[in-house]
């Protein structure tokens, strides 16, 4: 991605190593200052919109970058129409921004206290729509964080995510709030 030239890894490098509270804040600026440039939305957007038209039955990471020493990690996520994850959280911080269309994001509260296996009893908070105009949404590490993503729309649409350093060994964790289940998340 044109986003890793030198001054930009330097920044996320930057943004990796803050306490998490510092963290989300800064990194929310860094995918609202990449949305305002013209130049990475012509060069690696829109040529997502375009191969993505009616090409893909199932979201995707397009491109990514892998921090080499795993302190971030920057993707961008296609959503063709009607796609969207499962109910999850991550083991790492995360912020993310629409860049094109427009996506849901729901986001859940956990009310049991974790201590039965497998056992997650979750409430939904919010839901929201953003657009590239809404600026960047942020999720804390785990229980403060659960959430889905999806595009409910009729356009194709994309997203820029920006995870910070992992807390635990597996990835995440998926739940499923139909039956109250919980589940690790390997890659
Ligand atoms: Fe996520």
């Amino acid at each position: 991605m044109r986003v890793l030239l030198e001054p930009e890894a330097a920044e996320l490098e930057k943004i990796s190593g803050l306490p998490v509270e510092t963290a989300l804040p800064r990194a929310a600026r860094f995918l609202n200052r990449l949305a305002e440039d013209r130049a990475f939305i012509e060069e690696e957007v829109l040529p997502l919109l375009r191969e993505a038209q009616g090409a893909q039955e199932e979201w995707y990471v397009a491109r990514r970058y892998d921090d080499p020493d795993g302190s971030y990690s920057l993707q961008l996520f296609v959503w063709p129409p009607g796609t969207g994850t499962r109910v999850h959280d991550h083991s790492s911080w995360g912020a993310y921004r629409c860049l094109a269309g427009t996506v849901l994001e729901e986001r859940y509260e956990r009310l049991d206290d974790g201590s039965i296996p497998d056992h997650a009893r979750l409430k939904r908070a919010w839901r929201l729509d953003w657009g590239p105009e809404h600026g960047a949404s942020t999720v804390l590490p785990g229980d403060g964080g659960i959430h889905r993503v999806s595009n409910p729309g009729e356009e194709v649409a994309v997203s820029v995510h920006l995870y910070g350093p992992r807390l635990r060994e597996v990835d995440g964790r998926d739940y499923d709030p139909s039956r109250d289940y919980v589940c690790d998340r390997r890659d």
